[in-house]
């Protein structure tokens, strides 16, 4: 979709409009890659990639793990925040300051300066693995935005509207790319279609999509 803007630079980044709140900055990691994945190995290695179980009892195909004042869950008794986690007994690992500038970077260029995400959720996807669509709405903080960073094998990223059903835009993520959506944007449902198998010199068999949010 390239109706509202296209801004771009000379480093192969470029934006793209995925509405008015909405931003898809292509290549945003690219050249950062390496570092934010030992920084992802380094919190994976205190507070380990899981499957979560459903409130209705399914477990989820992504495996997930998170950094941050707070990690996100989901069990019987539902989706929440919370400080401790659960497999562990502790807190979450602290997020790393480079990760919080690159977010906050992201979130600038999508235009909303002064973004202060507390959690970042690390969702690592196999082949096959999904997430349906849905909201991100257990945020208590919904004026600010969600930044979306993608490492590894492409996945087709499904973006609709506001309500469930209805019609959606199916875009491929790849390796490096950033989305941000906020404002009017904030409460679209998304979601990721079956990862395709294939190898990825960063990630191996796997795509590692993290998403920073501001909880309160
Ligand atoms: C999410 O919606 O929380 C993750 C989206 C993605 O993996 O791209
Ligand atoms: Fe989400």
């Amino acid at each position: 979709m390239q109706d509202l803007f296209d801004i771009h630079d000379e480093d192969g980044v470029w934006q793209e409009a995925l509405g008015s709140g909405a931003t898809w900055i292509h290549g945003f990691l690219v050249a950062h890659a390496d570092e934010v994945m030992a920084e992802i190995d380094r919190v994976v290695a205190q507070a380990p990639y899981r499957h979560l179980s459903t409130p209705g009892g399914k477990r989820m195909s992504v495996a997930m793990s998170n950094c941050g004042a707070e990690g996100w869950v989901s069990d019987r008794a539902g989706y929440r925040y919370q400080t401790i986690d659960p497999l562990t007994a502790t807190v979450w690992p602290a997020m790393p300051a480079r990760l919080r500038a690159l977010a906050q970077q992201a979130a600038g260029d999508g235009g909303y300066p002064g973004f202060e995400p507390t959690v970042c959720l690390i969702n690592y996807y196999a082949p096959g693995a999904r997430m349906g669509l849905h909201q991100d709405r257990d945020e208590a903080n919904l004026t600010a935005p969600i930044v979306s960073f993608s490492l590894g094998l492409p996945a087709t990223f499904i973006w609709g509207g506001w309500q469930r059903v209805g019609k959606t835009q199916r875009i491929m993520l790849r390796h490096g790319d950033a989305v941000v959506w906020g404002g009017e944007d904030r409460l679209r449902f998304h979601g990721v279609a079956p990862l395709k198998d294939g190898e990825h010199a960063v990630t191996g068999r796997a795509r590692i999509n993290l998403t920073f949010r501001q909880t309160k």
